[in-house]
C-alpha cells in the first residue's frame, strides 16, 4: 500500500498513515477488522475501507446501554482520484461507501443468525473531524446522522441504520 497518499489535511494523513503504517495491521490485530483495497480497471489502487464489530459500548455515549456496533475504523480514496469519475453514480466515494454497507449488512445478518439477540447489531457508525467537510458531505449522502451534542478530540460520532429486510 506504499505511496497510497489521501491528500494533506489532517484527517487525510490519518488515512494514510493508518493504511501505509502499522495501525491498519494494529485494527486487523485487535479489533478482527476486516480491510479491503479498491482498484479500477487500470489496475490503480484507488483507495480502501474498512470494518469491525466493536466491543461493548454504551450507545447514545456516554450513558446509554451497553450495545455492539458496527465501525468503520478509517476509508480514504487516493487524492487522484477524489471526484473521479466526474459521474456520480460511478463516483469511486460512493462505490466505497456502498461496498463498506453491503459488507456490514452482511456481518449484521450473520450476527443475526449465529449469535444471540444481545448481541445483535443493527447500527453503522464512524468518526469524522469537525472539519472533514468532504467525508461528512459523503457520509449524508448514505443516510449517516451526526450523533447531537457528541464531540471528543475534534471528532463527530456519525451512524447509518442499516437495512436488515430480507427483501432487497
Ligand atoms: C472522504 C473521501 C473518501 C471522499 O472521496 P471524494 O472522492 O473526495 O468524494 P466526493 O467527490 O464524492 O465528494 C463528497 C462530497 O463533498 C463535496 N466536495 C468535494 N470537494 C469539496 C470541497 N473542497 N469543499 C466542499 N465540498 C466538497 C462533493 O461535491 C460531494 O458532495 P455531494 O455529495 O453533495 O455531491 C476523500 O475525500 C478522502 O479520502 N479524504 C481523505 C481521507 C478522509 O477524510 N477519510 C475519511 C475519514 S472519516
Amino acid at each position: 500500500m506504499a505511496g497510497l497518499h489521501c491528500g494533506d489535511s489532517a484527517w487525510a494523513r490519518a488515512a494514510s498513515e493508518w493504511i501505509n503504517g502499522s495501525e491498519v495491521f494494529d485494527s486487523i490485530e485487535k479489533n478482527q477488522t476486516k480491510v479491503w483495497v479498491f482498484r479500477n480497471s487500470a489496475d490503480e489502487i484507488v483507495g480502501f475501507g474498512s470494518l469491525n464489530a466493536t466491543g461493548w459500548k454504551r450507545w447514545p455515549p456516554p450513558g446509554g446501554p451497553r450495545t455492539r456496533l458496527l465501525y468503520i475504523p478509517q476509508l480514504g480514496i487516493d487524492s487522484r482520484f477524489h471526484g473521479k469519475p466526474e459521474h456520480p453514480e460511478w463516483r469511486y466515494s460512493k462505490q466505497v461507501m456502498d461496498y463498506l454497507i453491503y459488507e456490514a449488512r452482511m456481518l449484521a445478518t450473520e450476527i443475526r443468525e449465529t449469535k444471540p439477540p444481545s448481541k445483535h447489531v443493527d447500527l453503522l457508525t464512524l468518526h469524522v473531524h469537525k472539519d472533514n467537510v468532504v467525508a461528512q458531505k459523503l457520509y449524508k449522502r448514505f443516510e449517516f446522522e451526526r450523533l447531537p451534542g457528541f464531540e471528543e478530540n475534534d471528532l463527530y460520532l456519525m451512524s447509518h441504520k442499516l437495512n436488515l429486510s430480507t427483501d432487497d
